[in-house]
């Protein structure tokens, strides 16, 4: 077995030597926006030439090969994709022709999560769906998510936050973001605060665990899958990571499962309290036939997927979104007059211009860039690209933000007046078009609560605080299947007075 898999190694080394020539030689031709297909290396040399710069180069990409084109992988290694942003074809694959599979690649690609709704199909998906559904919609639920959001920011961001400006720190905003989003999601998610904003605590495992788990993912798209498994499977590079993260997020489970378990032999007849893990182990499975409340690896599963949801998201879109106000210092002067002039904190709907300059940072930094779909059956896409059965499609919401033939000649502007209608409210767009939530069936389903939590944080800092941003760092993402700042971002912060 040891020697096979050290020819295999050699192989793999060959082939990466071959491609760097490559880069030596035809720099030109690699970093084109029309991919050249090599003998046998297909376009992957093209695509590796820009990983550094990957999220510029692909939009530029879709935009010179009109929204669509065909990724041709090496040979026989089974990572041939069809890349589009075109809002028709997307329309058509994620809500008129919608199926309830995401196709066998996406779930082996994403086995981290196990059986949680990212990666769950068909029946099972239809019934976290509805079980989630009604979870969101549950009233003790909602008012936990405010309750929450309302004491981490009181009780551990603003002191912070203060902290930072009476002792002139620099801070990371991203960690920061990060730690506090984490440690609320896990509130709501596991009812157990990991206090991991506190300032006695340097680090914490789960965060790094997620950021390398969500690289790794990232670069298994790029691999044929006998390739990642088997880095997996002897535990080197990138794929190390992932072991790693799996373990660490396991333990924390296990921990935290048992004691929800224990609670609840001994809560008796009084009510349950309301976060995800204590709602799945007393889901009612005459209803949700296939889910399994008496099963820890079901529960771990399940609510793994809704924590790294909640934590990832949120925190990457207030991260781009306090950068771009650091260099649209005129926008932010027009929130900060909307909160002084127009502000109910019972009624966070009123705040039209902060909620519009939120989905413009999003427009441009959407917290997921890529999305997947492999068709059931074989298909002809409205843009005429003929699609067989269990073809990989990738839509990349970051390039569809961009591209100037559906957003306009400003496309790649920061522009909130945009999402701005005539009458002064809330101007619309169709999800296929901005599909930073996604589009149809699938559409996020925490997408009222990041809504909540982004402008609660985002009022609260805006009113108080300000940032600068300490010159001289490169602000670029990282390739990532979650769109984070490579080196995070520091800032220094200052009390608004
Ligand atoms: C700015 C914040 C957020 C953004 C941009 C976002 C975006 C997305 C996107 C693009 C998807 C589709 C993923 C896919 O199918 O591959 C998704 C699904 C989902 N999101 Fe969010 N999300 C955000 C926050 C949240 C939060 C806070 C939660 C709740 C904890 C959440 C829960 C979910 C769930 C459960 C799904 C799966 C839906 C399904 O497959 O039926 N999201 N989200």
């Amino acid at each position: 077995m040891s020697n096979i898999i050290g020819l295999f190694e050699v192989f793999i080394a060959f082939i990466f030597v071959l491609v760097f020539q490559c880069f030596l030689l035809c720099k030109k031709s690699l970093g084109g926006t029309f991919l050249k297909s090599w003998p046998f290396l297909g376009m992957l040399p093209g695509m590796l030439f820009n990983i550094p710069c990957f999220f510029d180069w692909i939009v530029e990409v879709h935009e010179a090969n009109d929204m669509t084109f065909a990724f041709k992988g090496p040979w026989f290694s089974g990572t041939d994709k069809l890349f589009t942003v075109d809002p028709r074809n997307i329309s058509h694959m994620l809500s008129s022709n919608f199926s309830k599979s995401k196709g066998p690649e996406f779930k082996k690609i994403f086995d981290i999560l196990g059986d949680g709704i990212v990666t769950a199909d068909m029946e099972l998906w239809e019934d976290l769906r509805k079980s989630g559904h009604s979870l969101f919609h549950h009233q003790n639920f909602l008012k936990l998510s405010v309750s929450s959001t309302t004491s981490k920011l009181n009780d551990d961001l603003v002191p912070f936050l203060d902290k930072a400006a009476e002792e002139n720190n620099v801070i990371d905003l991203q960690d920061v973001f990060q730690r506090f989003m984490f440690d609320t999601a896990s509130i709501l998610m596991t009812g157990y605060d990991p206090m991991s904003l506190s300032t006695e605590i340097p680090g914490y495992e789960f965060g790094e665990a997620a950021d390398f788990a969500e690289e790794a993912i990232f670069y298994r798209h790029l691999k044929p899958v006998i390739l990642w498994r088997l880095q997996n499977l002897i535990g080197v590079g990138i794929e190390r990571k992932i072991r790693t993260a799996s373990e660490i997020f396991n333990s924390m489970f296990s921990m935290i499962i048992s004691s929800r378990r224990k609670e609840e032999i001994s809560r008796g007849e009084k009510e349950p309290a309301i976060n995800a893990v204590t709602y799945y182990m007393n889901v009612d499975t005459t209803k949700y036939k296939l889910l399994k409340p008496g099963n820890d690896t079901f529960i771990r599963d399940v609510v793994l997927s809704l924590l790294i949801a909640g934590r990832d998201t949120t925190s990457s879109a207030l991260t781009w979104f306090f950068w771009l106000l650091s260099k649209h210092p005129q926008v932010l002067t027009k929130i900060r007059h909307e909160i002084n002039t127009n502000f109910d904190p019972t009624d966070l709907e009123t705040l039209v211009y902060l909620h519009a300059a939120l989905f413009e940072s999003m427009r441009l930094y959407p917290p997921v860039p890529f999305n997947h779909k492999s068709p059931s059956k074989s298909d002809v896409l409205p843009s005429g690209h003929k699609v067989e059965a269990d073809s990989k499609i990738v839509i990349c919401i970051y390039a569809l933000g961009r591209m100037r033939s559906v957003w306009g000649e400003d496309a790649s502007e920061f522009k909130p007046e945009r999402w701005i209608s005539e009458n002064g409210g809330l101007k619309r767009e169709p999800s296929s078009k901005f599909l930073v939530f996604n589009a149809g069936p699938r559409t996020c389903l925490g997408k009222h609560l990041a809504l909540l939590q982004m402008k609660m944080v985002s009022v609260e800092i805006i009113q108080n605080y300000n940032f600068k941003v300490v010159e001289g760092q490169k602000i670029e993402p990282v390739p990532s299947i979650i769109l984070r700042m490579k080196n995070g971002i520091k800032v220094t912060v200052s009390k608004n007075i």
